[in-house]
């Protein structure tokens, strides 16, 4: 169980068990949550509450919520250093939200974009859920008093909120929220689709060859970069407007191979893009063998997946009682004597 230090800033971050991660779900958040857990007190979650806002087969759910938090497990996630925990496992989070709706707008809530994206993506099952998805995600983030909020550009409105919402009770009642500052990953590379490489890789993308998922086995991810769109050239340098595809397999054979961009050029001189799609399909494969056999050790054992799971929703659930705790007496609820 980590040591509760009083002197390290607390860090929150939260993942949907829904859909498959892709490479650049990888470099984006996990590989930065495995560097964060040592500068920070960490509180990651696998955030099933705000996957049932979109349709989900339960069994699925279940399975990919496990399958998630072993995967965690396997990029490095240490549960001894932080706070691996199942969202709907700590009640507090549905609790701060009834109280955090009533301090946000109707109207600020239809103005998001995501629930604008999602609306026209699911219109048939437009639910209160999907609208107050951003206040669910407040409550995750004040409940744990986080200093930081790790957050990539899509989930920026969504910290800007939380803001709001934290600075709105905090003025109307007392400091009672710590107001989160997000974080800007250390490791910027962004991946883009395989096909097309103007376009972030997207675990939703309907091409199967656009995106890299970190459970595609060799012959996949190699098929995929084979696949890759490139350009009519024949130079592999980085230049990402002239050069987009070029430019992302350059991207992703840097980050994958530890090289820097300049050392993966010179790498490829004079070779052509046959051979630096097969070197960049290798680099990414060989990276992701030894976290899939992981991920299915630690699948196999059941028992000490369960065991991570029940020490980290007492522990979240023992600091989030306490913020909640607060906002119970401070709104007038009634305290029962003890
Ligand atoms: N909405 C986030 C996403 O889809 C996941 C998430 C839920 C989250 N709660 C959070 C992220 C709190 C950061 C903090 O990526």
């Amino acid at each position: 169980m980590q040591e509760i230090s009083q002197k390290k800033k607390v860090l929150y971050s939260a993942v949907q068990p829904s859909g498959d991660l892709t490479i650049g779900n990888y470099l984006g958040a996990i590989k930065n949550w495995v560097a964060l857990q040592e500068e920070y007190e960490c509180f990651y979650a696998m955030a099933d509450m705000h996957s049932i806002t979109v349709r989900q087969n339960p069994a699925t759910l279940r399975q990919k919520t496990l399958e998630l938090a072993a995967l965690y497990i396997a990029c490095g996630v240490n549960p001894e250093k932080c706070t691996l925990y199942v969202q709907s496992t700590v009640p507090c989070h549905a609790e701060l939200t009834w109280v955090l709706n009533t301090f946000t707008y109707v109207g600020e809530m239809e103005r998001m974009t995501q629930f604008k994206d999602k609306s026209s993506k699911h219109a048939d099952n437009i639910n209160m859920g999907l609208m107050d998805y951003p206040v669910l995600m407040a409550a995750d983030i004040l409940l744990y008093q986080a200093d930081v909020v790790p957050v990539g550009v899509d989930q920026k409105q969504h910290l800007e909120i939380t803001r709001d919402i934290a600075n709105r009770f905090n003025n109307i009642y007392s400091p009672t929220f710590k107001v989160p500052e997000p974080i800007i990953m250390k490791v910027g590379a962004k991946i883009n689709s395989l096909q097309e490489p103007e376009k972030k890789m997207s675990k939703s993308d309907t091409n199967v060859n656009a995106s890299v998922f970190l459970s595609d086995d060799r012959d996949a991810v190699m098929r995929k970069f084979k696949r890759a769109v490139t350009d009519s050239q024949t130079s592999v340098r980085f230049d990402p407007t002239q050069k987009p595809g070029v430019s992302n397999l350059l991207t992703i054979y840097s980050v994958f191979s530890g090289k820097t961009i300049e050392e993966a050029e010179r790498d490829f001189e004079g070779k052509g893009y046959g051979d630096f799609k097969l070197a960049v399909g290798e680099v990414v494969a060989d990276a992701l063998a030894p976290i899939q056999a992981e991920q299915k050790r630690l699948l196999a054992d059941k028992g000490y997946l369960n065991e991570v799971l029940t020490a980290g929703a007492s522990q979240a659930y023992r600091a989030a009682r306490k913020t909640l705790a607060k906002v119970y007496r401070k709104v007038g609820f009634y305290q029962l004597d003890k």
